[in-house]
């Protein structure tokens, strides 16, 4: 497995596996504006030329927001979305962020279960966030090495 920031052609295999992962997926043009975003850092996961995973990070001084992660089917379950969180986490501290914050729907335990695991803790809750009703989990962790 190969981690590395994504190109502007990896903007379409994201798309398209952002499709299969999310009943509500960012579209091709949100997708392209994140990646042409200073603020943001990208990151790709692809084994033998087949993209496995992606996760988007934007940095806004002291806070880090985890924008978007998702992991093709077929590579779950093998730390793939770990090691892309832990290292999203070591590019948000180094660009002086001090939190990393992200949104989840309550009904996705995968997801929550997975940012337990790496040390994020639930901080609020917006209601009926997303377009079908659902209320989001607003999750913070703090970073080691931060400043405060
Ligand atoms: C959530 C998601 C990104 C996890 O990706 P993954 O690469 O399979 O996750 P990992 O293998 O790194 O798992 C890390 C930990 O997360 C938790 N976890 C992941 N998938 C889980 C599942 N299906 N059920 C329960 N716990 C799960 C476990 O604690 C796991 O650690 P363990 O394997 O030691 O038990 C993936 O299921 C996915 O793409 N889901 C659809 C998109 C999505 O919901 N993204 C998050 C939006 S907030």
């Amino acid at each position: 497995m190969t981690f590395r920031p994504w190109t502007y052609e990896d903007v379409y295999a994201v798309a398209a596996l952002e499709k299969q992962c999310f009943s509500d997926p960012w579209t091709f043009r949100m997708l392209a504006d994140s990646f042409f975003s200073e603020n943001t850092r990208t990151l790709a996961a692809e084994e033998g030329g087949e993209l496995a995973g992606y996760a988007i990070l934007s940095v806004l001084f002291e806070d880090a927001e985890l924008a978007d992660i998702a992991v093709s089917p077929k590579f779950r379950r093998r730390g793939l979305a770990d090691e892309m969180l832990a290292r999203l986490e070591g590019e948000a501290l180094a660009a002086g962020a001090e939190r990393v914050l992200l949104e989840v729907r309550v009904s996705n335990a995968p997801a929550m279960r997975l940012y337990l695991k790496r040390g994020y803790v639930g901080c609020g809750v917006r209601p009926r966030y997303y377009a079908d009703g659902e209320d989001a989990l607003i999750m913070q962790k703090r970073l080691a090495g931060a400043n405060s």
